[in-house]
């Protein structure tokens, strides 16, 4: 025993029953959750009127008509009004674990026994310390150099951050390379990163970036050859001027397009050389390829000088090599995350690390190759109907029919309906997209999200 009143609090007979009980419960409802289910018609009226008065309130509707109960089981979720729908799109990426994943569940009843709901620069708990230590020693586990990892509550925080280290350490460089069609976040300086210029319509302008295109699988060398020329012609038109270059390895937002280790290496090492920082953006891709993080994936971790995550991970981070030390004051937040969200990062990543889910063979590859079966087979019924599929590990993508953003929409409604919750991406051609709960899914989920899918394109396939 610690001697801490902390330790005794937690280990208290009381506490510890309570938890157990609690666990016991989930097991016994989550048993009465295991499959798709519609609407009850008795709550139709109220939720109706919720989902109205939420959009109102909002300030716009949502996309689809999702309040979610509290409760699901897995790759399941309940919503407010009764249904029962597979989760595939998971928050845009957040619930890697599914709904109430028992595992999960445990770690937030243990954050809710710590005595403050937030933590901070100034008030961080003993609890904390793992997750820095795990982001540090995942990132680095296959050779990279970074040191240091500051939390934040987002993505775009998480990339403000690194982009602040860059441009101090890089002062007075002012200017940033990024990719065509890249997605880096909103706030008022990394909406003019994101290459969407809907995204930032009436914003004034507060960052100078010049896009590189992204790598085209259809033409590999060739697209590498263009791309090298394309950064080159940058660097030469303002040297000296570029802080650093944004790298998102799979393009997320932009349909699922990933590029090829050649083709990084040829841009990082001429970036590198010109002195521009490499920042990869894995608030996306963190978990979700067959490594932690998709730079290993693409064996990248001796270039890499300042990385981010966020979504999977409930924390957002900025991890970055010695030299990026920030100075004093340039980094602080009164919030570094929530303390339940600081208990589910340790557990996930200790879930991804021990639970088998990476590697060529490991689960999530699994997943993948037994998701992209399904699709292929309805892709051979149907021939027109299914392009693709597309993506890598637990993000899936394909164009239906055309492609074009009316139908893909349409499809996406008409699938949430029948009871899968999925998202589009990209524009010529719009995608379907998945983020599948790699944590919680099963090959039998797979399944039953397929047939679904193949139910919801016969019943919107266009005439003829
Ligand atoms: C690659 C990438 N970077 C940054 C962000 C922004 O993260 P957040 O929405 O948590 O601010 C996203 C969100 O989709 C993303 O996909």
């Amino acid at each position: 025993m610690s001697g801490l009143r902390a330790d005794a609090f937690i280990s208290d007979p009381r506490v510890v029953e309570a938890r157990r009980l609690v666990l016991e419960a989930l097991a016994d409802h989550q048993k009465e959750t295991t499959r798709v289910r519609p609407a009850d018609p008795a709550l139709r009226v109220s939720y109706e009127e919720l989902i109205q008065q939420f959009g109102e309130m909002r300030g716009g509707p949502l996309f689809f008509p999702y309040l979610g109960s509290g409760f699901g089981n897995h790759a399941l979720v309940e919503l407010a009004d009764g249904s029962v729908k597979y989760d595939f799109i998971t928050g845009i990426g957040v619930h890697a674990f599914g709904h109430c994943h028992p595992a999960l569940v445990e770690a937030s009843f243990g954050a809710a026994l710590e005595d403050t709901i937030m933590q901070g620069n100034l008030q961080q708990n003993a609890s904390a310390v793992p997750i820095f230590r795990m982001l540090i020693e995942g990132a680095n586990r296959k050779g990279a150099r970074l040191k240091h990892c500051f939390l934040s509550t987002s993505g775009a925080m998480a990339n403000e951050n690194a982009l602040k280290i860059i441009f101090q350490k890089k002062h007075p460089a002012g200017r940033l390379l990024a990719f065509k069609n890249c997605f880096m976040g909103r706030t008022l300086a990394i909406s003019q990163v994101t290459d969407k210029p809907e995204y930032r319509e009436g914003l004034p302008p507060t960052l100078n970036v010049d896009y590189v295109p992204f790598f085209d699988a259809a033409r590999p060398k060739e697209s590498t050859y263009e791309a090298v020329a394309v950064l080159r012609r940058h660097l030469e038109g303002h040297p000296g001027e570029y802080a650093g270059m944004v790298f998102e390895l799979i393009q997320g937002e932009g349909g699922f397009y990933p590029g090829e280790r050649d083709f990084f290496v040829a841009l990082m090492q001429v970036a590198k050389e010109a002195g521009v920082a490499v920042l990869i953006d894995e608030v996306q891709t963190f978990g979700r390829t067959t490594e932690l993080f998709s730079f290993q994936y693409f064996e990248l971790d001796e270039y890499v000088d300042v990385v981010t995550v966020g979504k999977s991970t409930q924390v957002c981070a900025t991890i970055f090599r010695e030299e990026f030390r920030p100075g004093p004051g340039l980094v602080s937040q009164t919030f570094t995350s929530g303390t339940s969200s600081i208990h589910a990062a340790a557990a996930i990543l200790d879930m991804l690390l021990t639970g088998g889910f990476l590697g060529p063979e490991g689960k999530i590859a699994q997943f993948h190759a037994h998701f992209e079966e399904r699709l292929k087979e309805i892709g051979e019924r149907h021939p027109g109907w299914l392009e693709g599929p597309f993506g890598i590990g637990a993000m899936v993508a394909f164009t239906v029919f055309d492609g074009s953003v009316d139908l893909t929409k349409k499809f996406l409604h008409a699938l949430f309906e029948a009871g899968v919750i999925a998202f589009y991406a990209g524009s010529d051609p719009s995608r379907v997209r998945f983020l599948i709960p790699a944590l919680a899914v099963s090959f039998g989920d797979i399944d039953a999200v397929s047939a679904i899918l193949e139910k919801t394109l016969e019943q919107i396939a266009p005439a003829g």
